[in-house]
C-alpha cells in the first residue's frame, strides 16, 4: 500500500532557466563583474578560457556571447552532444579530452597560457559562489519558513554558497547535499578529509545527468534531491522542504540509455 500524505513544499526549477541549468547564474555574476570592473575591452581582445562538464561551460557561453567575449571551453569527451551543442549555438570553441577532470584543468591552464588568454574557475571563484547562491536568496523569499533544502552535490559549488547564504539568515535550516552512491567523491571528502578517485565510478549523472517530471525533462543530478528525498520522506512528514532541480539538458542520447538500461520495458 502507498502511503499518502503531504511530501514536499517546493520544487525549485533552476531547469528552466535560459541556460536550462542554474549554473548561468554564476557565469553571468563573474562576467558582469569583470565587464563592470572595466575589464570588457580586454577580454574581448585576450578572450577566456575555462573547463567544464558542461553546464557551466553552456553559462559561461552565453555570458560572453552577450558581451561578445571570445572563450574557449575544455570538456570530458563523454560530454552530452546536447550540451556541447547549446555551447557552440553561442560562439563557444568546445576542445573535447579523453582525460579525468583535474588533468583537464591542466590542459586548459596550458592552453590559456600559450595562447595568452585569460583563465578562469568556473567553480570556485567567489563571484561564481555570489551567483550560483542567489538559488539560497530566491528558496527564502519564495518559501521564508523552509527547514530543509535537498541539493545535488557535484563540484559543490551549489551547496556551498547557498548554504553560506541560508545559514547565515537562518542557522536552524537543514542543507542536505545528494551525490550518486557510485560517485561520491565529495561525500567522502567531507567526511573523511582525503580525496579518492576511485569513488568517481560510472554514473547516468553527468553533472554531479535526468527524469521525468510531469511534463518537464530535467537531468540526472537533478533526480539525485527527489530520490534522496523519497528514500527519507518519511523523518521530514512535518517539515517544510524545498528540492533544488537543477538543469534540463539531458539528451535523446542519454534518455535513450536511461529508458534500456532502467526500465522495465524491453526496447
Ligand atoms: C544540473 C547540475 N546539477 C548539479 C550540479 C552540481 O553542482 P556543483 O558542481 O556546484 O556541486 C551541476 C554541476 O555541474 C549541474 O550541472
Amino acid at each position: 500500500m502507498v502511503a499518502v500524505y503531504h511530501l514536499f513544499d517546493v520544487f525549485f526549477l533552476d531547469s528552466e532557466q535560459i541556460t536550462h541549468s542554474f549554473k548561468a547564474r554564476g557565469a553571468f555574476n563573474n562576467i558582469i563583474k569583470l565587464v563592470e570592473s572595466g575589464q570588457e575591452a580586454r577580454l574581448k581582445k585576450k578572450g577566456l578560457t575555462t573547463t567544464s562538464s558542461g553546464n557551466a561551460g553552456i553559462g559561461y557561453a552565453l555570458a560572453c556571447h552577450t558581451f561578445g567575449i571570445p572563450l574557449q571551453v575544455h570538456v570530458p569527451d563523454q560530454i552530452t552532444e546536447l550540451k556541447e551543442r547549446m555551447m557552440v549555438k553561442y560562439s563557444a570553441e568546445v576542445i573535447k579530452h579523453k582525460l579525468d577532470y583535474m588533468d583537464i584543468i591542466t590542459m586548459a591552464e596550458t592552453s590559456a597560457r600559450v595562447r595568452g588568454t585569460e583563465l578562469i574557475d568556473s567553480c570556485n571563484y567567489i563571484d561564481v559562489l555570489g551567483g550560483n547562491g542567489t538559488v539560497g536568496l530566491e528558496i527564502l523569499n519564495d518559501l521564508p519558513d523552509v527547514d530543509v533544502i535537498f541539493l545535488p552535490v557535484g563540484g559543490g559549488s551549489l551547496i556551498s554558497s547557498t548554504a553560506v547564504y541560508v545559514k547565515t539568515v537562518n542557522p536552524k535550516i537543514q542543507i542536505i547535499g545528494c551525490q550518486p552512491e557510485t560517485n561520491s567523491a565529495m561525500e567522502h571528502l567531507v567526511r573523511t578529509g582525503k580525496y579518492d578517485k576511485l569513488l568517481l565510478q560510472d554514473t547516468i549523472s553527468d553533472a554531479t545527468e535526468g527524469d521525468v517530471y510531469e511534463n518537464s525533462v530535467i537531468e540526472t543530478a537533478s533526480a539525485l534531491p527527489i530520490a534522496a528525498f523519497l528514500s527519507v520522506a518519511e523523518d521530514y512528514r512535518d517539515k517544510k522542504v524545498a528540492l533544488v532541480i537543477t538543469g534540463s539538458n539531458i539528451g535523446c542520447e542519454k534518455i535513450k540509455y536511461i529508458l534500456q538500461n532502467y526500465s522495465q520495458h524491453t526496447f
